[in-house]
């Protein structure tokens, strides 16, 4: 067992293999956090609290003749409300009686063998190899009869601890939740700590900003109807000397799709509080007697040997405990994609033709992107029309299918399942299915509207017409795309009072959809999208194992964006194209961007020279040859394109340390500038490799230390793929 219960102390502790996490039932069954870090063996971390008279910070009754005592001054593992605690909450709620206390005691708790399960959402899940234990601890407020359970997985080998919670009203009547954290990270000296997140913009997703916490609620959210570009559901805490090779860290991550929030709040003390969960902006949700709600769950990680070791956690965890996909370990076809090469302007010849030409690149699934259904022959119409476009298809779906598998293709297609057009068949018929609120003009964007998914009619038409397209054809993968933030949020079946919880029930709906349509299809690749990497989170990739990184293709830019998204996600979910974009860089450095991504072409196949196809071709042959280390390997950044610099480097190694492969893109020449070299990362250093590039054999320990000398006489914008393979112990 991994979770441990001292009755004398009242303490929890629970271990992984690297780390340890306590926390205590104190006086009047409060629960106190006490610890998260490095492993350790103290039964009762208790004598880190120190107790004085706060002023302004309030006792709780109890405690009225005891002034030291102050929820305010004291780390605690899931917040109360209105009891001289002023710091940010982890709950939020307006009780029957309209009063907005919570007072949480610590009531019974349960440990068992196994992952917990959410019913209502998405969320990790144990295998064969993993040992995982699970604690429940219920709090409850005795006047209100709230319940509050806090669960805890405890994945040992992988050194992850997630955590969720549900809330139960055993009251008798009505209460509205209108926030509820799902974790609450307590420290009682914060005053060293810095906070990392992954921001950006359409385009520009995922970048990097590290900066230290000051006193007062840094705040990293998304208040779009998805986890959004702008936002990543994804906070690091570490010191001001975290390195990517040293150094405490501790990362969050939340498993929901729809609006989230971190707070991380640097008090008057210089205690430091992570709060993560769903947004409370707009959110209010009736729990009526007996009603239960849950909120995701949050993986957590904590490691003291930097940003690395951090990354290549989430990096195991996602690819062995997210996404039951066959395809996360599987065979991911080399594709190529229409959306760059024809936009909408294509038909059924165009498609074989560029099938045709793609073939000869190495190319091993076609996949048609959007234009193919309805009317549509822009983006202002068709959307919610799942049938095939005759004017474009004219021979049907099965019959191109068939044509581009005689090519020796696969085919895929693109959906986007949750939007509808004002001109199509299913808007004339159900205008009510949009999103709109009665009276007012809804926000166009793209010149779309968003569907009601909370809606259960909207959920299985949606079910049914996406399904009878995959089951009508061979359909080998899927690309389910969302193009619009969601606004005018409100449902035609909800009374008014229910309005505030919409955006969470879309949430539900769309997990629902995606059941009903990703898990009725195992042998179907689904990559997930939303105008490039907009909901790029956790939630998402317990369905699909990839998901399309950004619709900016340029080489130069996506070196930040792989950089900034390997932080949390594995390479193999990172969907990257060689595309036309940025025509004054060669395909082949191109191509060594791409490779650190799922790899594909986003090109018009058909306008490639003789010599291009060729290139192509030998791309394709090196990828696949890469593509067990990369997808499997370990991630090492070896360069920060956010820093200055001439270089950009990345590295993978095979998990028995064996392989590795170094990718380098020269992004700027100075004039008569020093020499420069890549210092690998991750080998044995007792171990010779043989480098393919240098034709030479160099030991693992020369080549983290002295480093691989990058040429200088060549033109800006060059690449360079080391392939380094183990081939002997050293000598010595
Ligand atoms: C989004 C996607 C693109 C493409 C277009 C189609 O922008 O990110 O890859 O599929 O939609 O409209």
């Amino acid at each position: 067992m991994s979770i441990y219960y001292n009755e004398v102390a009242r303490t929890f502790t629970l271990h992984t293999k690297h780390t340890s996490y306590q926390m205590k039932v104190g006086p009047s069954n409060y629960l106190f956090h006490l610890y998260y870090g490095p492993s350790m063996t103290d039964p009762d971390l208790d004598y880190q609290i120190m107790q004085y008279d706060r002023g302004f910070s309030g006792n709780p009754y109890e405690y009225r003749n005891k002034r030291t005592f102050s929820l305010d001054a004291l780390p605690q593992e899931f917040t109360t409300l209105q009891q001289g605690d002023f710091r940010i909450s982890s709950i939020e709620i307006s009780n029957s009686d309209g009063s907005y206390s919570f007072n949480g005691h610590f009531k019974d708790y349960t440990i068992t063998k196994g992952k917990y399960k959410l019913d209502t959402l998405p969320s990790s899940f144990a295998t064969d190899r993993d040992t995982v234990d699970s604690l429940e601890i219920t709090l409850e407020d005795e006047i209100s009869k709230i319940e509050v359970t806090l669960l805890y997985g405890v994945f040992e080998e992988a050194d992850i601890i997630t955590r969720a919670v549900k809330v139960r009203n055993n009251g008798n009547g009505r209460i509205h939740l209108k926030k509820i954290m799902s974790t609450c990270l307590d420290f009682v000296n914060g005053s060293d700590l810095e906070i990392v997140n992954l921001h950006g913009r359409y385009g520009q997703e995922r970048n990097f900003e590290r900066q230290r916490l000051t006193h007062h609620i840094h705040t990293i959210s998304s208040g779009r109807g998805s986890s959004s570009h702008q936002q990543n559901p994804f906070v690091m805490l570490c010191k001001e000397n975290t390195t990517e090779d040293a150094g405490d860290c501790y990362g969050a991550t939340l498993v929901y799709s729809g609006n989230f929030l971190a707070e991380v709040e640097l008090d008057q003390y210089n205690q430091a509080r992570l709060l993560m969960g769903i947004n409370s902006k707009q959110f209010n949700f009736i729990l009526n007697p007996k009603d239960v709600f849950e909120a995701p769950e949050v993986l957590m990680t904590f490691t003291d040997l930097g940003f690395t070791s951090l990354s290549h956690t989430y990096h195991d965890f996602f690819r062995q405990n997210m996404c039951e996909s066959k395809f996360v370990h599987g065979e991911r076809p080399i594709l190529i994609n229409t959306w760059e090469a024809t936009f909408f302007d294509f038909d059924d010849t165009k498609l074989i033709e560029i099938a045709k030409a793609a073939k000869n690149m190495g190319v091993e699934l076609m996949v048609m992107d959007d234009g193919w259904f309805g009317d549509r022959m822009d983006d202002n119409a068709g959307l919610g029309d799942w049938v095939v476009n005759k004017k474009k298809i004219r021979c049907g779906l099965n019959e191109l299918v068939k044509q581009i598998n005689d090519i020796g293709l696969k085919f895929g297609i693109w959906f986007e399942p949750e939007m509808v057009s004002e001109d199509s068949d299913l808007y004339r018929a159900h205008p009510d299915w949009a999103m709109q609120i009665p009276g007012r003009p809804a926000v166009r964007s793209r010149n779309q509207l968003v569907l009601d998914l909370t809606r259960k009619d909207v959920q299985d038409y949606l079910i049914e017409s996406v399904n009878a397209v995959l089951d009508s054809a061979n359909i080998y993968y899927m690309k389910w795309d969302v193009n619009r933030s969601v606004t005018d949020i409100f449902s035609n079946e909800l009374p008014p009072e229910q309005q505030g919880e919409v955006y969470h029930r879309y949430i539900l709906g769309l997990y629902r959809i995606l059941d009903g349509i990703v898990k009725t299809h195992p042998d179907i690749l689904f990559e997930g999208c939303s105008g490039g990497g907009g909901r790029y989170d956790p939630g998402m990739l317990t369905y699909f194992p990839q998901y399309w990184n950004s619709d900016n293709t340029k080489p130069i830019d996506n070196l930040k964006l792989h950089y900034g998204t390997s932080f949390l996600y594995p390479i193999c979910t990172m969907g990257a194209h060689v595309s036309e974009a940025n025509p004054n860089i060669s395909i082949t450095t191109k191509a060594c961007v791409a490779m650190c991504g799922t790899f594909g072409y986003e090109l018009d196949a058909t306008k490639l020279s003789k010599k291009e196809i060729a290139e192509c071709r030998r791309q394709s042959r090196l990828f696949k040859k890469y593509r067990p280390i990369i997808f499997e390997g370990d991630y090492y950044r070896l360069t920060n394109p956010f820093h200055p610099g001439n270089l950009s480097a990345w590295q993978s190694v095979s998990k028995d340390k064996k392989e590795s492969l170094i990718s380098v893109v020269v992004t700027n020449l100075t004039v008569n500038g020093p020499q420069e070299y890549i210092l690998a990362k991750g080998l044995n250093p007792d171990w010779f490799y043989y480098v393919d590039q240098l034709d030479m054999e160099i030991s693992g320990s020369a080549l983290m230390h002295i480093g691989i000398p990058i040429p200088r006489e060549i033109p800006e914008y060059t690449s360079f793929q080391y392939h380094l393979k183990h081939k002997r112990k050293s000598n010595k």
